[in-house]
């Protein structure tokens, strides 16, 4: 199961979560996770499409990971999903992601409480991720339980540390 990491965070110097998570995987130097950080490959925004999609094309599982910006994604993700999930490759006829998996790993804000029913945000995660099980139901692939580390902004070192392994255990779990 080789499995690509999209990494979308556009002040990564500014980061704790995404860079160390970064960092994380890189350490791992595993053959059958590519670290993908969108935001460094293309600083002028400008993606390659055909680079993206050869890259997709040699991975089945993709991870989308990013901190949640205003209950969605930071902007280049979004670009990257309009651009590169294009007509006639990713649907319809061709499916180019069918049979592959797709899931997010997402840092937020607010407190899993705050992610309920009856919380601030009125929903869960998995309901604010909701654009990715549904894209992914179109393009024919499968969307896979997402993973989320809430209390994330100005957050402690103790609480960024306990991140680390859960985020790891995560990513090698998925199949
Ligand atoms: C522009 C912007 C919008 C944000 N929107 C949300 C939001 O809708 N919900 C939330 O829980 N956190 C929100 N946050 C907080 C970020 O998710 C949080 O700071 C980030 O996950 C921390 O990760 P980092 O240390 O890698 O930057 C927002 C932050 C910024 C800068």
């Amino acid at each position: 199961m080789k499995k690509l990491v999209v990494i979308a965070h556009p002040h990564m110097d500014e980061s704790n979560v995404h860079r160390a998570w970064k960092e994380e995987l890189l350490k791992l130097n595993a053959q059958d996770i590519t670290v993908h950080d969108i935001y460094e490959a293309y600083p002028d925004g400008k993606i390659d499409v055909a680079s993206e999609q050869r890259l997709v094309e040699a991975h089945d599982c993709i991870i989308f990971q990013f901190p949640v910006y205003w209950y969605s994604s930071p902007a280049l993700l979004k670009q990257w999903e309009d651009d590169v999930l294009a007509q006639g490759w990713a649907y319809p006829g061709k499916y180019a992601l069918e049979g592959k998996s797709i899931t997010c790993a997402v840092s937020a804000a607010g407190s899993a409480e705050d992610y309920s029913k009856h919380g601030k945000a009125g929903h869960t995660i998995e309901e604010v991720l909701l654009p990715y099980r549904l894209t992914a139901s179109f393009i024919h692939a499968n969307y896979l339980p997402s993973f989320a580390w809430y209390n994330a902004e100005g957050i402690s070192p103790e609480h960024l540390k306990a991140s680390l392994p859960a985020y790891i255990s995560f990513i090698k779990k998925l199949v």
